[in-house]
């Protein structure tokens, strides 16, 4: 698929995935559309770990059932018949686990998550790319985070930002935006501003 507009709009989070494992050079790809995302002053605080070791990716997909039964007690929803209740799939996809590190942060006036946004941009571009492969993907932030870093071995002062997981569509979904105008304001946010 060569044209981005349409690339953009026809991304979807997958969550059920066909066994095949995807090829090197394809992995590489996805990898890549991570290292070249911008982060502030060109920081690069993010990692990205590809998990291959299937003992690993084990303990994750246990780990994801726990997250997700943690979630569901103070929401129902996460739980058994829930609407958010399936267990995202670390077993049958390949899985890139994103951390940064929160000293790779400039002084900002607005707050100190430089590490984080830089995070999601690799995060989003990584999505894409795997898109405009033919591959589907999800991105999972449901995690108990620091359970997470101990499977990885992430230093504790880092940030687990979550796992991206891609491979081959065993779905296929639809989904809807809010519409145009409402999402997007010219010149002031709407409704009667208050004297400055
Ligand atoms: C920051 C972020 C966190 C997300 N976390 C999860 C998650 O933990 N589990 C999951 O299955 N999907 C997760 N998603 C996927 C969203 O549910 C999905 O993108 C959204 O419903 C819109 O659907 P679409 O991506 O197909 O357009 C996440 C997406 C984002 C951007």
């Amino acid at each position: 698929m060569s044209d981005l507009g349409a690339l953009i709009r026809s991304r979807r989070a997958i969550r059920k995935f066909r066994d095949g494992a995807v090829p090197e050079r394809d992995m590489r790809e996805v990898l890549e559309a991570a290292r070249w995302a911008p982060s502030p002053a060109n920081l690069q605080p993010a990692r990205f770990i590809w998990v291959r070791d299937p003992k690993i990716k084990e303990e994750l997909q246990a780990l994801a059932a726990e997250s997700k039964a943690m979630s569901a007690y103070w929401d129902p929803s996460f739980g058994p018949g829930g609407s958010s209740a399936l267990v995202n799939d670390l077993r049958t996809p390949e899985v890139i686990a994103v951390c940064s590190d929160p000293a790779k942060s400039l002084t900002n006036v607005n707050d100190e998550n430089g590490f984080e946004w830089a995070a999601a941009m690799s995060i989003y571009a990584m999505w894409l790319r795997a898109h405009s492969l033919g591959y589907g993907g999800v991105f999972v932030q449901h995690w108990l985070p620091d359970h997470a870093k101990r499977i990885l071995n992430i230093p504790r002062l880092w940030r687990f930002l979550g796992t991206f997981t891609f491979g081959h569509a065993a779905e296929q979904k639809e989904q809807t935006r809010l519409p145009f105008d409402e999402v997007v304001f010219v010149d002031r946010f709407p409704g009667v501003a208050r004297a400055r």
